[in-house]
């Protein structure tokens, strides 16, 4: 069985005390009307990490994440964060290779992989993230954009440890931009990653492989878009930042 999950990636926002009060909003939202067993994650920024899982009741529904982290377990990589230390710190889950990753700090597939491989080790959830440009849906590259990406950064796996990521298909074109893929033009990608991952691994792999969709989701539009076959949740942005509006898209995998 294919588990579903919303993921809330607060980017770069929120000071400690916003983020705790957001936080404790979102538990007491997802106590009184999340009644499945959804997974529901939220991402803040690294140094709130400690406190939100310090935070955390027996009963919760929720587990913390984090954004990124580096791929070496330590060492002299000044600024950065380990899978390790994340753990430590009672993360459950990491996004991996999110767009901005990939944009504004290089982050390349051969990096990402490296990644994969660190977050892996530490009994860490990836949340792996592939995407295309606006011009490469506009040139028709996409497909081969998302093979590359699934090929390069998360193929050299093995089975029982491909097994444990979820996948997050967000066209950058509508992260943030308030343009969302339409539920049939992201149904046609997470269909298209489920056969790759068929043909590289098995089909029975493929088939409980969570794929979340992300960018511009919203109350409005989550039904719609969980409601396809191949869609088993979201990655969400801005969203995410109002406890109100993400514990509706959170019911939206209900309906
Ligand atoms: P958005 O961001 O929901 O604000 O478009 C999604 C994401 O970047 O994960």
């Amino acid at each position: 069985m294919r588990k579903k999950i919303v993921a809330g990636n607060w980017k770069m926002n929120m000071g400690l005390k916003e983020g705790i009060a957001l936080f404790s909003e979102i538990s007491e939202l997802v106590k009184a009307e999340v009644k499945g067993d959804q997974g529901v994650i939220v991402c803040p920024p690294f140094i709130h990490i400690s406190s939100l899982v310090q935070s955390l009741t027996v009963n919760d529904k929720l587990a913390v994440g984090a954004q990124n982290c580096h791929q070496s377990d330590s060492g002299a990589f000044t600024g950065e964060v380990s899978a390790s230390m994340l753990s430590s710190a009672g993360a459950a889950y990491v996004i991996i290779g999110h767009s901005e990753r990939r944009l504004y700090f290089s982050e390349s597939n051969e990096t990402l992989a490296q990644k994969l491989d660190a977050v892996l080790k530490n009994n860490l959830i990836p949340i792996f993230c592939i995407g295309e440009t606006l011009e490469q849906r506009n040139d028709g590259s996409y497909f081969d954009v998302i093979k590359s990406q699934l090929a390069e950064a998360a193929f050299h796996l093995n089975e029982a440890d491909f097994s444990k990521l979820v996948i997050a298909y967000e066209p950058v074109w509508a992260i943030g931009t308030g343009l969302t893929a339409s539920p049939e033009q992201a149904q046609e990608i997470h269909a298209y990653i489920r056969k790759l991952v068929a043909e590289k691994y098995n089909s029975n792999l493929a088939n409980d492989l969570t794929i979340l969709y992300g960018g511009s989701c919203n109350p409005k539009n989550a039904s719609e878009l969980f409601a396809q076959p191949d869609i088993d949740g979201g990655l969400i942005g801005g969203a995410s930042l109002k406890a109100r509006d993400f514990v509706d898209i959170i019911k939206a995998l209900d309906r």
